[in-house]
């Protein structure tokens, strides 16, 4: 198991990201330059890496997530780096009514946009499903419903700049994993979303491009905090894949896989031999290390006089 997880299946899956994904033309960091960009979860992470490319490459940044300091100081690092203009909105996604302000902020700002990078996602957890539907509730809140309202809102811009939107995603919505259950469905319904989408769009000459971005293991803090102790294999760079995102979303590619060997490889055993990727996928999980849901409401015993223990 081991050497097919490490070797045989990302060297089949490079080669065929080679086969497929070559892109049709080059990039060229030029690109971006003046672009007008807006990034969300960018206070830390991937997101914050995504903001200093674009800064390099002379974009026009907005940045938004909830922590103000950390935004504040991300800012300043831009405008270091040679962005066109940087700034930051502050709230959180878990109200549409903030997802839609933030496009407001673009408009207003620079009465247009080029590029929308929906990154952010809210807290969960990394073990057994607890049962906790109202949590599912929310995530959908926040890592797909202000998704598309940031979308609705950003359209009539993004069809005059013929611009791109680009959705970060990841293996846990194209394949399911353990310990993952409310985090995976909110990726998979982005899928479900922005394919169909997509569709409508070429269909109805929309110039808008749609790339969703299927990352595998990266080594931000927070997942690495997370998933770390419980998973065999090893993360990628965060600031390749940043890169690699501002690339697909600048070339219209349809989906990123990143990092290519491994995202492709298990693509590919999705469809060919599902079952043999379900098993591959768990013998990559140290389960004795991740936590087991409390037992079922009602066999708890609530402490004495805690909220709640009266009835
Ligand atoms: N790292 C991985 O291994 C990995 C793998 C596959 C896919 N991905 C995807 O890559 C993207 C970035 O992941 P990451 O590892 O860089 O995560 P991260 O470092 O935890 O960053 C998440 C960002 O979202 C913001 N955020 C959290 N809750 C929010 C809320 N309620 N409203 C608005 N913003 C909120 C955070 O800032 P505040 O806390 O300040 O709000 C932060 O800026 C995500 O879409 C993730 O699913 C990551
Ligand atoms: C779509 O927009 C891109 C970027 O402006 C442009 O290069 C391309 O030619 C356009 N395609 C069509 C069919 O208009």
């Amino acid at each position: 198991m081991g050497l097919l997880l490490k070797v045989i299946i990302p060297l089949m899956g490079l080669g065929l990201a080679v086969y497929f994904y070559s892109a049709p033309e080059n990039f060229n960091e030029e690109m971006l330059r003046g672009k007008r960009v807006i990034v969300t979860g960018a206070s830390s992470g991937i997101g914050e890496q995504m903001a200093y490319h674009l800064a390099r490459m002379g974009a026009h940044i907005l940045i938004t997530a909830r922590t103000e300091a950390k935004l504040q100081k991300v800012v300043e690092r831009c405008r270091e780096l040679g962005a066109a203009s940087a700034r930051f909105v502050s709230g959180s996604m878990e109200d549409t009514a903030f997802a839609e302000e933030v496009v407001k902020e673009a408009e207003n700002t620079w009465g247009g946009l080029d590029m929308l990078i929906l990154n952010h996602i809210g807290h969960s957890y990394f073990k057994y499903f607890d049962g906790d539907v109202d949590h599912i509730r929310k995530l959908l809140e926040t890592n797909f419903l202000s998704y598309v309202a940031m979308t609705v809102t950003a359209l009539p811009m993004l069809k005059e700049s013929e611009g791109n939107i680009v959705v970060v995603s990841s293996v846990a919505g194209k394949a399911g994993g353990p310990f993952v259950a409310p985090y995976s469905a909110t990726k998979f319904a982005l899928d479900g979303f922005f394919s169909s989408l997509r569709h409508e769009f070429i269909i109805d000459n929309v110039n808008v491009s749609i790339t969703l971005c299927i990352l595998g293991y990266i080594d931000t803090d927070s997942a690495m905090r997370a998933v770390s102790h419980a998973i065999k294999v090893a993360p990628s760079p965060k600031e390749e894949c940043a890169l690699e995102i501002i690339r697909s979303g600048a070339l219209r590619q349809r989906e990123l896989h990143y990092p290519p060997g491994i995202v492709n490889g298990m693509l590919l055993l999705r469809d060919l031999a599902p079952g043999f990727l379900d098993n591959l996928i768990r013998s990559n999980v140290i389960a004795e290390n991740v936590q087991r849901a409390p037992p079922p409401h009602g066999t708890r015993v609530p402490p004495a006089g805690s909220p709640g223990s009266g009835h």
